[in-house]
């Protein structure tokens, strides 16, 4: 796992109760299982990263996470569906994150992460605020006859891909946000900061 020349082995050193060490739910494949742990009151008013221990995550399942309220996505993503990414490009609305604001300057690439294996992408859809949900079955859906993994917000048909990009056609206007986040140490991502410092 890589990760822009930052030793993710290297012990992280708390530098004080800013950090939320949070237990999370595992959703898995076509029904998600959403159960969001919660910060405490006095955390979420801090803003403060929450840290994320992705061990159990298998191939292709998401994990929910709450970070300042709003839920964030952690998808561990397979080969096939990696493999989709430069096969929807034609179909989407900003395939290479040119919106600058939707993501780190690390995360504009074709994966929108810093593992392509690992996205991490704030759940909420950039039309109206709704979280949709995640399809990662690479085939046809009810909403979209070419499906090959993503998101899909129910509300108002805003589709997106296994990166968080969205498609052309459909309400969201932008891509997915990705967050400020880092590897702390092996299996952990630390989201909500980064080494340029907290979001
Ligand atoms: S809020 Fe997602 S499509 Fe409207």
């Amino acid at each position: 796992m890589k990760q822009d020349g930052v030793d993710k082995g290297r012990r992280r050193i708390l530098t004080g109760a800013a950090t939320v060490v949070g237990g999370v739910g595992l959703a898995f494949t076509v029904t998600p299982f959403i159960k969001y742990w919660q910060p405490s009151a006095r955390a979420l008013a801090a803003g403060a990263p929450v840290e994320v221990d992705h061990s159990k995550l298998g191939e292709g399942q998401l994990l929910n996470v709450e970070w300042r309220g709003q839920p964030v996505f952690v998808v561990r993503r397979t080969e096939e569906q990696l493999a989709e990414l430069q096969n929807v490009r034609g179909r989407l609305r900003d395939p290479d994150s040119e919106v600058e604001e939707q993501q780190p300057e690390y995360a504009r690439n074709e994966h929108r992460s810093r593992d392509p294996e690992f996205l991490v992408v704030v759940g909420v859809c950039t039309h109206l605020g709704c979280s949709p949900g995640y399809y990662p079955e690479l085939q046809a859906q009810p909403f979209d006859p070419d499906w090959r993994g993503g998101f899909f917000c129910g509300c108002h048909a805003s589709r997106f891909d296994i990166a968080g990009r969205v498609f052309q056609g459909v309400p969201a206007p932008t891509n997915l946000v990705v967050p400020r986040y880092k590897f702390t140490e092996q299996n952990t991502i630390l989201i909500g900061e980064d080494e340029e410092g907290m979001a």
